[in-house]
């Protein structure tokens, strides 16, 4: 695994590309507006960055990171990404986003929405619920006491044991919610969503977690 492929290089993509250019990988960007406009994010990671459209990112990334704003989520090509690890940072904000019906009644969540986007992909919720900023202040090395750590949710297990070795490289530990339908327990609004948490207190927020209808 030596490339991570971004489709969106904004708050959370940049930061996912300097930790992951930091860590010895390449990176290719992609965002909306095209390659050129991500000229200056290149020149500040280097020579083991470059940019591209979101069709050669996706075909570019030994992981794919998905980190657009949820109401473009139908945009993300699908064909490229068939058969890899997708990483899905979206959060739901209806006032950015839209009204969502499936979101807005509970009968679905966004990472479930992405994958049945990209039905032949191995979606993993991940990065959803750090502020980008902290991406790169608040990695600790492997072991430490008290690390923070981040919650992953995904249906396939090797999937996410890919997911969970990147993270422990970026300076992170893991707590596995479980399956994709679980990924509400770290959405918007619920106890782990934006504090600083290492894993035993994540895992007590993620039980503590309600629905929506139930706050
Ligand atoms: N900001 C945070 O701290 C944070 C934390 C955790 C999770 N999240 C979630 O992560 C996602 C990204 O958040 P963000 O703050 O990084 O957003 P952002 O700063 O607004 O960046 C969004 C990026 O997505 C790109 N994009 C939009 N539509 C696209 C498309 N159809 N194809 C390719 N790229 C596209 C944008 O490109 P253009 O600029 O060219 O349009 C931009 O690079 C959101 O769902 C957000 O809720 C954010």
């Amino acid at each position: 695994m030596k490339t991570i492929g971004l489709i969106g290089a904004g708050h959370i993509g940049s930061q996912v590309a300097r930790l992951a250019v930091a860590r010895g990988y390449s990176v290719v960007i992609s965002n909306s507006r095209g390659p050129e406009t991500l000229a200056p994010l290149v020149a500040e990671l280097g020579p083991k960055a470059r940019a591209a459209t979101p069709d050669e990112a996706a075909k570019a990334g030994d992981i794919v990171v998905v980190t657009v704003p949820l109401k473009n989520y139908r945009q993300v090509p699908v064909e490229p990404l068939a058969g890899k690890v997708v990483i899905d940072t979206n959060n739901y904000y209806p006032q950015r986003d839209g009204h969502i019906p499936e979101l807005d009644n509970e009968s679905t969540t966004t990472a479930e929405l992405l994958q049945a986007h990209l039905p032949a992909s191995k979606v993993v919720k991940g990065f959803n619920h750090i502020y980008a900023s902290q991406l790169t202040t608040d990695g600790l090395p492997t072991g430490t006491k008290n690390r923070r750590a981040l919650v992953i949710a995904g249906d396939d297990p090797g999937a996410k044991t890919a997911v969970a070795k990147l993270l422990d490289e970026f300076g992170f530990d893991t707590v596995d919610a479980g399956p994709l339908k679980e990924g509400w327990r770290i959405q918007r609004d619920t106890p782990g969503y934006g504090p600083r948490r290492n894993a035993e207190e994540l895992r007590q927020d993620l039980a503590a977690a309600k629905r929506y209808a139930e706050q």
